[in-house]
């Protein structure tokens, strides 16, 4: 690092890991910038001063410097009960320890960071800035309703947080145990996932978006004794029927239900959820819980290893993956990349508009800016409710310094005109994120100039459920921006485009190949809850010695990468990730569906959308006149079966699907026509009845213009 530092010019000032910070950014100009498209880091930001001190400080944080970087990262961020004195095991398994007859393979190698090391979570994100500065606000939360925000102090969460675990402890809930959280956006989330950190039991958040059976398959694959929910939520004025699906979702779990005990938030008062919806013996009212507890529960000590939560997320088969993430490992990702990627100080407010049923939420509303001891928000809301002005508003009343949104919100707004935008007070920006999917430059030219006036740092990051935290990114005031690229590997990551034919890493520039990181990071997901097997196939398989992202990337001639999609069948509708196979098993519950092939298409304000071909059984009729209601059956058992935000776009009822002789779907041709470009398909030789796909193009023609 002291190289580095010494490489730097001017007042640039370093923190103790000799990481430039607080120096002013060096402004290019025109003249000095050759390439258009390449936008100077903005005067306003501040670590720096230029992409060589970036160069230099990552350059000590890979290799063979990686380990004892991460290891200083972790005993000076982070507060351990019991220092560790190993820094990691394991690493990606190569080719020949994939071996099917390897004695000692993969899975009895787990990647481990800080193992004999321990630590709380909780104590991490609360007690510790609480003591120094109990009347600092951890949550502003801005609820649905314009008005009605609270300031939650670190003392008042940390109050509430200790009874929470209590109660908890009360309904026998302890170390190791999981419990299921399907709560709205409210700030008390933050409190369930930190009480259950606390006492050292493993959260599994479900997106309060899933339909119950999606909230089903969750509970019985963790077997949660405990489910943690609200009467209703409130999103864009209207409410959400929370416990009532969570009480289906309970009823579907039959016999195996594993859940003795559910703990209900009253965040609308809802008369007829008490009345109704109210299973005495089996429910408990959090307001009446909590105050029948004592106000103080001492955090248990965890490994670092002791699993923290599990996500499900979508892979490339129907079944959602558990993902596990642990505790310290994971907690020193979230802390870092808020600190540098966010170049977050102390009175900053830091702002992620994502729910805390995703990812995005668990790390940057919760662990990683909590765990900093900067102020967070809980945004309830809608960013167009009550108008599209209602995200600048909420900046401008509290201040926000940093807001991290996602490129189909970006789109939503540009859309809907920068008139909504222009009378608001934005000067408190410094850094605008964007996350989930990539971002086109009409959308990134548009948040930096209406939202950031040309001034702020904008960082396009890219990274994972699976990557626990931010792993590409630019860095605020270091990294000239391109629109478009996520840019450079953060510290400590060390990034490869691989040949997806050869499987070996792409030298130079201009290339293209596929996403993968090559070595452990801390916080990388250690499995699939109950599936280990399944975690090496899925990420450390396909291409030995690598980390697979499952994501399309190119490198330009400036060493800046650029995410073109996923490779796999993963679709992502509005940073929402989905997988083909987890629709077409949607679709197929419905009685009349024979077959069915989900392919996801290009949209220019979801990002993609979902598509999906159907075959009826032959006993199913119906004709032209019935075939909109059977259409809107469809869309609705997507809705009911995974969640709202799974609904196909478009359906379309064909005769048949064009298959290869051996029977197997052709979806590349559906994805081609459905794209507009059916007259370019190519060599048609393989397909078993070339006349279906005529078929089909007249179909989606007719669809397309009705
Ligand atoms: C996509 C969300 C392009 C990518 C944090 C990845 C992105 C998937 C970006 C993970 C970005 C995320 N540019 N694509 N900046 N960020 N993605 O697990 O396909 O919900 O694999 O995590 O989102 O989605 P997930």
């Amino acid at each position: 690092m002291a190289a580095a530092a010494s490489n730097l010019p001017g007042p640039a000032r370093h923190d103790s890991q000799g990481i430039p910070m607080h120096s002013p950014g060096r402004r290019l100009t025109t003249a000095t910038n050759p390439h258009k498209d390449i936008h100077p880091v903005p005067d306003k930001s501040h670590i720096g001063p230029d992409i060589e001190a970036y160069k230099a400080a990552h350059s000590d944080t890979v290799g063979p410097h990686s380990d004892a970087w991460w290891a200083q990262q972790a005993r000076e961020n982070l507060t351990w009960i019991k220092d560790f004195s190993i820094v990691r095991t394991g690493g990606f398994p190569s080719a020949e320890e994939l071996k099917e007859d390897n004695p000692n393979p993969p899975s009895t190698l787990p990647i481990t960071w800080f193992p004999d090391g321990s630590l709380n979570a909780c104590y991490n994100c609360v007690d510790r800035h609480a003591f120094k500065n109990p009347d600092l606000t951890a949550i502003i939360y801005e609820a649905d309703e314009p008005g009605e925000h609270q300031y939650i102090t670190y003392g008042m969460l940390l109050n509430e947080v200790c009874r929470v675990a209590n109660v908890l402890k009360d309904m026998g809930v302890g170390k190791g145990d999981t419990v299921t959280i399907y709560l709205p956006m409210t700030w008390q989330a933050a409190a369930a996932f930190l009480a259950c950190a606390r006492i050292g039991a493993i959260h599994s958040a479900v997106f309060a978006g899933f339909s119950a059976e999606s909230l089903r398959d969750r509970i019985l694959d963790c077997g949660s004794t405990v489910l943690i929910t609200a009467d209703e939520g409130r999103r864009g004025g209207r409410s959400v029927a929370t416990k009532v699906i969570a009480d289906q979702a309970l009823k579907e779990c039959g016999d195996a239900n594993p859940v003795k005990h559910v703990l209900v938030l009253s965040r609308t008062g809802s008369k007829t959820v008490a009345s109704q919806h109210f299973t005495p013996g089996r429910d408990v009212w959090w307001h009446e819980a909590v105050a029948n507890v004592p106000s103080y529960c001492p955090p248990e000590a965890m490994n670092s290893e002791d699993g923290l939560f599990i996500l499900y997320t979508s892979g490339s088969t129907g079944k959602p993956k558990g993902i596990l993430h642990t505790t310290g490992g994971y907690l020193l990702g979230a802390l870092l990349t808020v600190k540098y990627v966010f170049d977050v100080h102390p009175g900053d407010k830091f702002a992620c508009m994502a729910d805390v049923g995703w990812i995005t939420g668990h790390t940057y509303i919760i662990y990683g800016p909590l765990s900093l001891g900067t102020t967070t928000t809980f945004f309830e809301s809608t960013p167009v409710y009550p108008s599209p002005s209602r995200y600048w508003e909420t900046v401008s009343k509290h201040g926000l310094t940093q807001f991290y949104s996602s490129p189909t919100a970006v789109r939503l707004l540009r859309k809907l005109g920068h008139q909504h935008v222009q009378d608001h007070d934005l000067s408190s920006l410094r850094v605008l994120g964007s996350v989930g999917e990539p971002i086109n430059p009409e959308a990134w030219n548009w948040f930096n100039e209406h939202v950031g006036k040309g001034e702020c740092a904008i960082v396009d990051t890219f990274w994972q459920t699976e990557t626990g935290s931010i792993i590409v990114t630019p860095l605020p005031g270091a990294i000239e921006t391109k629109p478009g690229s996520a840019t450079v590997p953060f510290f400590g990551i060390e990034t490869e485009i691989v040949d997806s034919m050869t499987g070996k890493a792409l030298d130079g520039d201009n290339i293209e190949g596929v996403l993968c990181i090559k070595k452990p990071w801390p916080s990388i997901a250690r499995t699939i809850w109950g599936d280990h097997k399944r975690f090496i196939d899925t990420y450390l398989r396909p291409y030995p010695g690598y980390y697979f992202t499952g994501d399309g990337a190119g490198r330009d001639e400036h060493g800046y990468i650029w995410i073109k999609g996923r490779v796999d069948d993963v679709i992502n509708v509005s940073g929402h990730r989905m997988s083909t196979a987890e629709v077409e098993s949607a679709l197929l519950l419905h009685n009349g569906v024979a077959e069915t092939a989900v392919i996801g298409t290009a949209d220019e304000m979801t990002g993609q959308a979902v598509n999906a071909f159907v075959t009826m059984k032959p006993e199913f009729s119906y004709n032209p006149t019935t075939e909109q209601a059977l259409v809107k059956e469809l869309v609705l058992q997507v809705r009911k079966i995974i969640g709202p935000f799974a609904a196909p776009k478009r359906i379309f009822i064909v005769a048949d699907l064009p298959k290869t002789r051996s029977g197997k779907i052709i979806r590349r041709i559906l994805r081609k026509i459905v794209a507009g470009e059916g007259d370019q398909l190519g060599d048609l030789s393989t397909v078993a009845e070339p006349e279906v796909v005529e078929v089909i193009k007249k179909k989606v023609a007719d669809s397309m213009s009705a």
